[in-house]
Parts: structure tokens; sequence; C-alpha cells
């Protein structure tokens, strides 16, 4: 029998490669984006990650959604020596939620209170960053020349160890939740949402970029 795991990754891969080919992404990958435009999502990943690490941090002791919350997986202290890095000491003055980040932050704060909702945007997002995400960080850190001390912590987990035995683990523990076909699928509904969120975030960035072009 197929496991949860492979059925959620094969019925949103589609969804997987229209976040991966997003514009914003190509332009920061090819290295035509400034130290400035790269912080723009940055920014824009703290707002998502201090409301997906605050549900974390409210879930802990649930009995279902408990099994996704690692402590070692949190990301807003990284986020903030990012943006101290890319844009100095008054970080804070510069940044501000997108319309796309408040509405992803609005939904997984809304999903927060069903186990699988929360599973779905903490999978899309962490599931990712240690996946293609340590693809970007090489990338940047060739663009950039940002060493380990700063610029590219969000996607340093020196705290998990193997990420290969992690994302294992994590899969393994997805096989492990008791689910029928039909939660199954309002899963994989929530991760495409999910996915389409997160790729909203990065279009409007691409908007922004041009428009200060
Ligand atoms: C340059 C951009 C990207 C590249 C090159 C990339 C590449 C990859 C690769 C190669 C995998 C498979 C890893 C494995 O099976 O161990 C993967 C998995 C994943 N990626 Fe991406 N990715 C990118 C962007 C994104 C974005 C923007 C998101 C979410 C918004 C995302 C979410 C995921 C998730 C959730 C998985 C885990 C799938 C699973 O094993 O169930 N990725 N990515």
């Amino acid at each position: 029998m197929t496991s949860f795991s492979e059925i959620l990754k094969t019925a949103t891969w589609a969804d997987h490669e229209s976040a991966e080919d997003e514009s914003y992404l190509k332009e920061l990958m090819g290295g035509r984006l400034s130290t400035e435009e790269y912080g723009e999502m940055v920014a824009q990943h703290y707002f998502a990650y201090l409301a997906l690490d605050g549900a974390s941090k409210a879930l802990a002791g649930h009995p279902v959604a408990g099994r996704f919350v690692f402590p070692e997986l949190y990301r807003q202290e990284a986020l903030e020596r990012d943006l101290h890095t890319v844009y100095g000491r008054n970080w804070r003055a510069r940044i501000g939620p997108s319309m796309a980040t408040q509405t992803l932050v609005a939904r997984i704060n809304q999903v927060a209170s069903w186990p699988g909702g929360y599973i779905a945007h903490h999978y899309t997002r962490y599931m990712g960053d240690l996946s293609g995400g340590q693809f970007i960080r090489m990338e940047l850190q060739k663009i950039y020349g940002y060493g380990r001390d700063g610029g590219v912590d969000f996607y340093i987990f020196d705290e998990v160890g193997s990420l290969p035995r992690f994302k294992n683990e994590y899969r393994a523990r997805l096989d492990a939740l008791d689910l029928d076909e039909r939660e199954q699928q309002r899963i994989i509904r929530e991760v495409k949402l999910a996915y389409q969120l997160n790729t909203e975030v990065l279009a409007e960035l691409l908007h922004s970029v041009k428009a200060a072009a």
C-alpha cells in the first residue's frame, strides 16, 4: 500500500513545480537581484515563520499536532540575524508583511486549531527548506558571498543533524497519522493551498522589485 507521505508528495508535486518556477526565484537564483531585493523575501519569510513557529509553540502539548513540533526547526532568530545582515541595525523599521503574506498568515492562524491544517503548512515550508532550500542556500552563498554568520542562516539547520535522516523521520510521522481517505484528501487540499499562497508571496515580491526598478 502506498504510504501517505508518498501520496501527499505525488498529489502536490505539480503545485511544487509552480512554486519552484516562480519568476522571483529565477531572478534570485540567476544573481539578478540586489541584496535588498533578496531581503524582501527574507522579510516575508520572517512574518510567515512568526505565525508558523507561534502555532508550533502553542501546539507543543497537542497529542497529534505536537508530533510535528520540532524546536530545532524554529526560524525566528535565524531570520532576525539574516535581516540584520541585509538591512543593518534598523531592520525592523524597513520591513512589513505584504498583502500575500498577510493572507498566508491569516490562513495559517485560521487552520492551526485543526491538526491536519497545521501539519499541511508545516510540511509545505519546512520540508521545502530542508530540501530545495539547501540548494537555494548554496546558490545565495555563491551570489552574495554570505558565510555562516548571517545572511542565509534561515537555511542552516545545524541543530537538526542529518537532513536526510530527519526527513525520513518526518515522513514516518506523516505515515503514522491515523487518517481516513476523507481526511487525507482534506490535508492534500490544504497543502495545495499552502503552495499557492506561498507562490503568491513570491509573485508579489517580483512585482514590488519590478515596480522599484
Ligand atoms: C529553487 C526552488 C526549489 C527547488 C530547486 C526545489 C527542489 C526540491 C527538491 C529537489 C525536492 C526533493 C527532495 C527530496 O525528495 O528529498 C524538494 C522537495 C520539497 N520542496 Fe522544493 N524546491 C524549490 C522550491 C520550493 C518552494 C518555494 C517550496 C514551498 C513553498 C518547496 C517545498 C517543498 C516540499 C514541501 C518538499 C518535500 C516534498 C516531499 O518529499 O514530500 N520547494 N524541493
